[in-house]
């Protein structure tokens, strides 16, 4: 570890909401990767304000939220609720931050680059509002993959479904599901109608129904026409972060009781005729991704191995019988690390070598 002093003349980054879901994960990634940052500054609600947390081996305390917080800082990342990020990112702009929000308040506002290193790099120099978005975790936890495919195949069509675990819905989705297993834990449940919620109680948290022993076919608020707003992300997100504001794109989301690591079924359909081969060397060379793929050895990513990890991993890579233009995948992404840390850290790396340059 370097001494404080060395870091002296380097940027210096916040990280608001360092004590939620995915800052917890931030600042492990923080003290993983190379120490380019000067101060780290903690930020958290007032409820957190005094509490100490660890980055880069060292005790760091959390201040409240205000404007002074962003006093000299150069890059400020956002892990906050959206109607937080949506009030202070542009406070944190105007005093001359460049803001790498995590929430879902700016992703589709044209003056706001939506940024996926290994896709879009160059897209996060441009930032007319001093603010660059990271895609949602569904969306991350599949498109390193699908972008890497797009580029040799020219990407048409997706359709998706989605098995997301609960830490997608933050703290308060993990504490759910946690005290819902220790209730049907040791039990028979799960051979009636509603014996499981009668278990579980009212108390469902971020979600509408019982997660322990369930699929929830449901992520978000209701958008229109029945679609959820969890959906209508992942299809916006993707055909922004691709360049394809055309593609066709169906997504049905559900929540299944993982802890964290998104799981995807992929129907992507493309403009030439695909081989398995093909595809399968692509995805074993493309930075980020990782072939996982001998069903006849049981080898295919599950949440359970991919959980703790960067890479999306890919599986069960098939040609669709019946179109010699779409491929069939199983991909697996922890939803707080390439989903949503991880990619607002290699963002923060950019700008900060941008910085450190200029
Ligand atoms: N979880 C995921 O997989 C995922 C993936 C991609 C993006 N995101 C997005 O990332 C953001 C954070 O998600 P999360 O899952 O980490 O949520 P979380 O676990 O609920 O954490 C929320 C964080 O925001 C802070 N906060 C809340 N209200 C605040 C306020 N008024 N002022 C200052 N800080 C405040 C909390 O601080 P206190 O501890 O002090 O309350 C906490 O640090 C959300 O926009 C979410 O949509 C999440």
């Amino acid at each position: 570890m370097a001494p404080t002093g060395s870091r002296t003349g380097r940027p210096t980054l916040a990280v608001v909401g360092a004590t939620g879901a995915v800052g917890t994960v931030m600042l492990q990634i923080l003290s993983q990767h190379a120490d380019i940052w000067g101060e780290i500054r903690l930020i958290a609600s007032p409820r957190s304000a005094g509490r100490k947390l660890a980055v880069r081996g060292e005790e760091v305390e959390v201040v409240a939220l205000s404007e002074e917080a962003f006093d000299g800082v150069h890059v400020a990342m956002f892990d906050v609720p959206d109607d937080v990020s949506a009030q202070w990112a542009p406070i944190a702009a105007a005093k001359g931050a460049v803001v790498v929000d995590n929430s879902g308040a700016f992703r589709m506002d044209p003056d706001v680059p939506l940024v996926v290193p290994e896709i879009n790099p160059h897209a996060a120099r441009v930032r007319p509002r001093g603010i660059i978005s990271n895609p949602n975790c569904t969306t991350l936890s599949m498109i390193v993959a699908l972008g890497a495919l797009h580029a040799e195949f020219g990407l048409r069509e997706l359709v998706v479904s989605s098995y997301q675990a609960v830490s997608g819905a933050g703290r308060a989705g993990v504490d759910t599901l946690r005290r819902q297993m220790s209730l049907v834990a040791g039990t028979e449940l799960g051979t009636s109608p509603g014996d499981v919620r009668r278990a579980v109680g009212d108390q469902t948290g971020p979600f509408p129904e019982p997660v322990a022993l369930n699929v929830v076919p449901w992520a978000g608020s209701l958008a229109e026409d029945g679609w959820s707003s969890e959906e209508m992300k992942v299809r916006n997100e993707s055909r922004k972060i691709l360049g394809l504001p055309n593609l066709k794109v169906a997504v049905t989301c559900v929540r299944v009781p993982v802890v964290t690591t998104h799981s995807l079924t992929v129907h992507a359909r493309f403009q030439d005729e695909v081989t398995v081969a093909k595809a399968r060397e692509i995805l074993a060379t493309a930075p980020g991704v990782v072939l996982f793929d001998n069903p006849a050895a049981g080898e295919f990513p599950t949440p359970a191995d991919v959980v703790g990890t960067d890479p999306t991993w890919v599986g069960r890579v098939r040609r669709a019988l019946d179109d010699s233009t779409a491929l069939e995948l199983f991909v697996c992404g922890d939803n707080l690390r390439k989903g949503a840390a991880l990619n607002t850290a290699q963002i923060a790396e950019l700008v900060a070598a941008e910085i450190i340059g200029a």
